[in-house]
């Protein structure tokens, strides 16, 4: 949703207000005429002038009656101009907040979607801290891309990096004894578990739905959609291959498969940084996008250092210490400490 560049009007528009100004100086023109020729007239009747006093007399009054128009005009055209200009910095600071407005909506959106998207891989992951990993993942190969494709500019990948946390939303639908299941899944088991991509489409069409078109959850839609296809078509839900794969699911495919291998799950242990940059070598034109499988060996180390920082932090993160020792920070926070029943 982005900010209104509309900006707002108040009060009647420079056109009117020129005419209004020259509506003005008219009638005091008039009045003035109207004026000069009462002073006149007056002086006609009450005095005997000679005729170079009369004429004198004239320009000097004309010169003041000039002198008047002037000045009012010039104070008209000063007070219209401090009218715009505390018009244009009334319209500057509304427009000011409305974007301020709009950027805390989104900021709290995005909170609580990402609390959400955090809540559903607490499920099957390290207390949802994979989440963390792809977006950080995604936002080096985002980087690395954005010279080939135009769409990639900043606000894109600050899009992207937050609709990566809903890519496997719909694992809320699979239940445990599949998507917990040590050990292989059944053909029958591994087709209900593909169906997380289409579950989390379909939960966030349910909110497009009531939101209206948004680039974000559009986004996510792709993302939740389409994580799981391979550039080669052999991928699910609908084996779409090669640049028919949003861009935005391309990129995040690589960065949740790399996380997947290198992180311990119910069913597998943790493999080596090396061994998960040689496989998806291996896979690069298959099941990767070339160009995505060639970001990532750009900048493999980099994914490593992340893998090593965040899973370590992570391994902290799972104890029961923490999640208390976090409760407990936050009541202190709020000014009310924890007491324990004696
Ligand atoms: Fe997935
Ligand atoms: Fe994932």
């Amino acid at each position: 949703m982005a900010p209104t560049k509309r900006r707002l009007e108040f009060g009647f528009r420079p056109k009117n207000r020129r005419a209004l100004f020259m509506c003005i100086v008219l009638a005091q023109l008039a009045v003035i005429l109207t004026g000069e020729l009462l002073i006149d007239a007056w002086i006609k009747r009450s005095f005997e002038l000679a005729p170079i006093y009369e004429d004198r007399l004239f320009w000097f009054r004309m010169s003041i009656a000039l002198s008047i128009l002037t000045l009012s005009a010039a104070t008209m055209f000063l007070a219209s101009k401090r009218y715009r200009d505390e018009l244009e910095s009334a319209n500057e600071e509304l427009e000011q907040e409305v974007q301020r407005q709009v950027k805390d909506g989104l900021k709290k959106r995005n909170a609580l979607i990402f609390g959400l998207a955090k809540l559903a891989d607490y499920r099957d992951t390290d207390t949802g801290a994979h989440l963390e990993r792809i977006g950080l993942y995604a936002r080096i190969i985002a980087d690395e891309l954005s010279g080939s494709y135009p769409e990639i500019d900043s606000e894109w990948i600050d899009r992207l990096v937050l609709a990566s946390s809903l890519h496997d939303i719909g694992k809320v639908g699979i239940s445990d004894s599949i998507l917990l299941k040590p050990g292989r899944l059944t053909a029958e088991e591994r087709t209900e578990m593909e169906k997380h991509a289409l579950i989390g489409a379909e939960t966030l069409l349910a909110i497009r739905e009531k939101l209206g078109p948004d680039g974000f959850i559009d986004m996510g839609i792709e993302i939740a959609m389409q994580h799981h296809e391979k550039w080669d078509g052999t991928g699910y839900p609908f084996g779409v291959k090669g640049d028919d794969i949003a861009l935005s699911a391309r990129i995040v495919a690589l960065a949740d498969f790399y996380d997947a291998v290198t992180s311990v799950r119910v069913y597998k242990d943790a493999m080596p940084h090396e061994e998960a940059a040689a496989l998806i070598e291996s896979l690069r034109g298959t099941h990767f996008a070339p160009d995505v499988a060639d970001a990532f060996r750009t900048n493999d180390e980099l994914f490593n250092r992340i893998r090593a920082r965040v899973q370590g932090e992570t391994a902290h993160a799972e104890s029961f210490t923490k999640l208390e020792d976090n409760a407990r920070r936050y009541l202190e926070g709020q000014g009310k400490p924890l007491k324990l029943a004696a």
